[in-house]
């Protein structure tokens, strides 16, 4: 399945997608196994993560990062206030807190904080606490190949300026609806942001995210350069992400 030295995207069900840098780094994105109806059960197990990227504070992307944070000791890459929250907790060392717009290189993989049009808050316990601004990430690999990771947003124009800037080969998008894109908006962003493979998530979780990726490829269908990767949870897209 991953025959390739370049880069894997693993689907861990939800918003959780791990990459496979073509040096053989993982990137673990929004971490939720734990109640997550859609997460293959290896998902629970993961023996290593290098860095773990967190868009925002919403359980569903953000249930995991303390017990990940803790048994496996990733590079943390977040937003400022998240990372005061996990400071909190005790989790102090290799914690990057940045903002909108900022990257920052690890392990030489560029990451850079991107806007998305969301909310952000954590729920510990009884209490709702803001968390900053939602985000997305650009991901610069080693080898330059470059993944857009929209997180939870709604459709921007500035989209088409992130895949200017950036030129990314892969976007990962939301396209569920409801709390997010659904598959006509982010439709229309993937041809904004130009990139010629483009994956679909958050969706299928629970009935309310009616977004579909059939859905999704209907409202693509005119557009022969952009390709929907469709993967099922614990699914990984490996060679057929190699660049043409
Ligand atoms: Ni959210
Ligand atoms: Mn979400």
């Amino acid at each position: 399945m991953n025959a390739t030295n370049g880069l894997s995207i693993t689907w861990l069900g939800h918003a959780t997608v791990l990459y496979r840098s073509p040096s053989g780094k993982t990137v673990l994105v929004d971490p939720w196994m734990e109640g997550n109806p859609a997460s293959p059960p290896d998902a629970k197990k993961l023996a290593a993560v290098d860095l773990m990227l967190i868009t925002h504070g919403h359980s569903d992307h953000f249930n995991d990062a303390l017990t990940i944070a803790k048994r496996l000791h990733p590079e943390i890459v977040c937003n400022f206030e998240i990372s005061l929250y996990l400071g909190t907790k005790g989790v102090t060392q290799k914690l990057h807190g940045i903002n909108t717009g900022g990257s920052i290189t690890v392990d030489g993989i560029r990451v850079t904080m991107v806007p998305a049009f969301h909310s952000s808050s954590i729920q510990d316990g009884d209490e709702v606490l803001p968390a900053g601004d939602p985000c997305g990430f650009v991901i610069r690999f080693e080898d330059g190949q470059t993944v857009y990771h929209a997180g939870d947003t709604g459709f921007f124009g500035d989209m088409k300026w992130i895949g200017e800037l950036y030129r990314p080969s892969v976007a990962v998008l939301p396209i569920g609806d409801l709390y997010t894109m659904g598959p006509r908006e982010a439709a229309v962003a993937a041809k904004l942001i130009g990139a010629k493979r483009v994956i679909p998530i958050h969706h299928s979780t629970f009935p309310g995210l009616t977004g579909t990726p059939d859905a999704f490829r209907k409202e693509l269908a005119d557009q022969r350069e952009i390709e929907v990767v469709e993967l099922k949870p614990g699914e990984t897209a490996g060679a057929e992400l190699a660049r043409r």
